[in-house]
């Protein structure tokens, strides 16, 4: 193996692909395995505690004041009246700098002396803290605070023009090679459509929530996060505190799918108000504020160029986006980030521009580029197969580049061929009319669609330390976290396969920065990056097993909690004495840089579209997926079709509205923001396409969270124009679109 093994610490950098790893030897068949998740019990029957639910004595409630005007400047707080109220104990408002950078997990600008400028409806001000929760919401209604209102940039509308060039973050935010416009020219066919995406809310179930705990000038936070050890560093660098003395506690999160990647509001307000009262503070920001005041995803306008020969082969892609941000912010929704990779062409434009408004911060969603992004091209590539007259996962086949087109370098697997062809038979694709309204059951039209589904792999640094104890029972710690997804089972069956132990005689314990930091939940790197480190850890206590049993690794099978070699089977509570513990760490290297990584799949589904009204019902869907080694084929299978299911919401109902007059965010709950609930999702089929990428990490695997919601909602689309004819390039598809 590559990794170098210290007393304590086995370390690898990704410098040279992977090509034999430990779990292509090992026999206690737990990885892999669709074994239901070990969170599940206790969390179905109530008993795992989230954020808000620890108990603490002296406990107080803290509630976030908000911004009653979009754009302004405040002129006083007047708090008399709330702190004159019985149970209230204070008024909190000298806090600003997390208000705006800290959610994006950039450079924050440390506390100062209050929110001045207002920046977005709905902005937090002042926290108010009381004995009770109710008491300290209704005191929040009776703080005065008096503003000079300005004309504040509400509407994107019209607006490209003061659209402003950001720096380059997780893609390149401005990208040409060639010469597209004379490629347009040149081309036999070419297509040029612009489309619309709406501004979106994760709506994780959990809202955001943080208690904070003084002990001294040590903060312990109980908060709802998805990447801890960088949570930490924003919170510390907020509050101008060592990080060291910041511990933050996430032990189960309700979901955060971008929301939580970095901190919001609440912590902030909750930690200074809890240092200032000389008490605990929870602070649960309600379904309106989580919505108005924790970050959006932005809207989108797209312009897609194609241009094609006659044989369908791309010879250029234009893919130019326009997003917006608050005035100042530099991240843009990166929409173009897979528009680098999937097709080839030799002229290629991919830009990204941020409109200033004075709308919440936006930042990232899941799957943050492709989730947009894809609608619009995998759309454009549906039109250009029309104009082409070649069906449409013809014209996928027939641009499969022979290495990645914008970087030159190859891929490190990809079996996007094998995806279309999985997802295609199963779904009987051969078996569709390409005429648009040709297939109809009464008043109902019905139509088939397709997508392309990519989203990059990216490798994070992380550790973690495993344990043998005495009783042979393994014990894995790290601050990963588990967002819902299944980390706390895949990282026990790591931890269980490399060391030969049944799953149950590993316990897992996650979400405490007083654990080895891990790479966090986010970007799809949770599972490679984190199940990297364990598997590393694991790989420095094989060879401390094998020395006691006096031979090498090679030569060592560990299964059902005994270690054999030769003749001999010794238990392994016999060969640990008082115990072993070994950390592992990973970290990107050489192989990071050099091949194109990224997850690929198809999505195919049905729709049916009541020719009356307009209503859209997805019938029937399935998807193929090749993501490297899968970890655990229950939770990656729900990780896919939780995706979808997002997909098909973005593609019909989600659309998160700002009022073009006021800035306020007009739907700011579940009743009027709608994501899809089950009697709008079909049974869903997911295929995984065998896979291994040996440049990924150890594990060969690679991510998974954000593949399914790639290109979902364009296969809805697609298969809407095939039974009606209607091509509607403004998303959310709303029936009123279609009539
Ligand atoms: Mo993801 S948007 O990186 O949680």
């Amino acid at each position: 193996m590559s990794s170098t093994t210290s007393a304590t610490t086995t370390s690898l950098t990704m410098d040279k692909p992977i090509k034999d790893s430990i779990l292509d030897h090992t026999v206690q068949e737990v990885l892999g395995k669709p074994l239901d998740r070990i969170d599940g019990p206790v969390k179905v029957s109530g008993a795992a505690t989230y954020a808000a639910e620890f108990a603490f004595d002296d406990l107080t409630y803290g509630y976030l004041v908000r911004a009653d005007y979009g754009a302004g400047t405040i002129e006083a707080i007047d708090a008399t009246e709330a702190l004159a109220m019985p149970g209230v104990i204070d008024v909190v408002h000298d806090f600003e700098g997390f208000i705006r950078n800290a959610a994006q997990g950039g450079e924050t600008e440390g506390p100062t002396q209050g929110v001045q400028e207002i920046a977005y409806f709905g902005q937090p001000i002042a926290i108010v803290v009381a004995e009770s929760y109710e008491i300290a919401r209704d005191a929040a209604l009776r703080v005065r605070v008096q503003v000079i209102p300005k004309l504040g940039d509400f509407s994107v509308e019209g607006r490209q023009g003061e659209a402003f060039k950001p720096a380059d973050a997780s893609a390149p935010a401005h990208a040409a090679t060639g010469d597209l416009e004379q490629a347009m020219l040149d081309a036999d066919v070419t297509l040029d459509q612009s489309y619309t995406t709406p501004s979106q809310n994760s709506a994780a179930m959990e809202p955001h929530a943080s208690t904070a705990q003084w002990d001294g000038d040590r903060l312990t936070i109980h908060g709802s996060y998805q990447m801890l050890a960088s949570d930490r560093l924003q919170l510390a660098d907020t509050l101008g505190m060592d990080p060291k003395d910041v511990r933050i506690v996430a032990l189960y999160v309700g979901g955060g799918f971008g929301s939580k990647l970095g901190i919001a509001p609440e912590v902030v307000a909750a930690a200074l108000a809890a240092k200032k009262i000389g008490r605990p503070v929870k602070t649960v920001m309600t379904r309106p504020q989580v919505f108005e005041a924790t970050v959006r995803r932005s809207n989108t306008s797209q312009r897609i160029r194609l241009a094609a020969g006659a044989d369908g082969r791309l010879i250029g892609i234009g893919h130019e986006t326009l997003c917006s941000n608050l005035d100042g912010e530099e991240y843009f929704e990166p929409a173009g980030i897979a528009t680098h990779f999937l097709y080839p062409g030799d002229h290629r434009l991919v830009t990204h521009d941020i409109i200033p408004v004075n709308r919440t911060l936006s930042g990232s969603m899941r799957a943050p580029g492709e989730a947009v992004g894809m609608l619009a091209l995998e759309n454009a590539m549906d039109e250009l197969a029309e104009k082409l007259g070649i069906d449409p996962v013809e014209l996928r086949r027939r641009n499969e580049p022979a290495q990645d087109p914008s970087k030159a370098i190859p891929y490190s697997s990809r079996k996007l061929q094998d995806c279309l062809d999985a997802g295609a038979k199963s779904f009987g694709w051969d078996q569709r009319n390409a005429t648009p309204g040709a297939m109809r059951d009464g008043e109902w039209l019905i139509g088939h669609g397709m997508a392309a589904s990519t989203r990059s792999n990216i490798l994070k640094p992380s550790r973690a330390r495993v344990s043998l104890t005495p009783e042979g029972r393994a014990i894995v710690e790290t601050d990963q976290t588990d967002i819902g997804t299944g980390s706390y089972t895949i990282l026990g069956q790591i931890a269980a396969e490399m060391l030969g132990l049944p799953l149950d005689q590993v316990d897992v314990k996650l979400g405490d920065t007083d654990f080895p930091p891990a790479a966090g939940s986010g970007g799809s790197w949770g599972a490679g990056s984190s199940g990297s480190s364990i598997y590393l850890a694991c790989e420095g206590l094989r060879a401390k097993l094998a020395r006691a049993m006096d031979t090498h690794e090679g030569s060592l099978t560990l299964k059902d909690g005994r270690a054999i070699a030769g003749n001999r089977a010794v238990p392994l509570a016999d060969l640990v004495g008082e115990g072993l513990a070994q950390e592992g760490a990973i970290e990107p290297g050489e192989t990071s840089e050099a091949v194109s990584q990224a997850s690929y799949g198809t999505h195919f589904c049905e729709v049916r579209v009541n020719a009356v009204t307009g209503e859209v019902r997805v019938a029937r869907w399935v998807s193929a997926f090749a993501a490297g080694r899968i970890l655990n084929e229950k939770t990656a299978r729900s990780q896919c079709i939780g995706g979808i299911v997002f997909g098909i919401g973005s593609a019909l109902t989600e659309e998160l509205i700002h009022d073009d007059r006021t800035g306020k965010c007009v739907n700011r709950d579940l009743g009027e923001y709608h994501v899809p609930v089950h009697a709008d999702v079909p049974p869903i089929e997911v295929i995984f396409v065998e896979e291994r990428d040996v440049s990924a990490n150890p594990l060969q695997a690679k991510g998974i969270g954000e593949l399914g919601i790639s290109g979902a909602g364009a296969a809805v689309t697609n298969a809407i124009y095939n039974a009606t004819g209607v091509r509607v390039r403004s998303y959310p598809m709303t029936c009123d679109k279609l009539l």
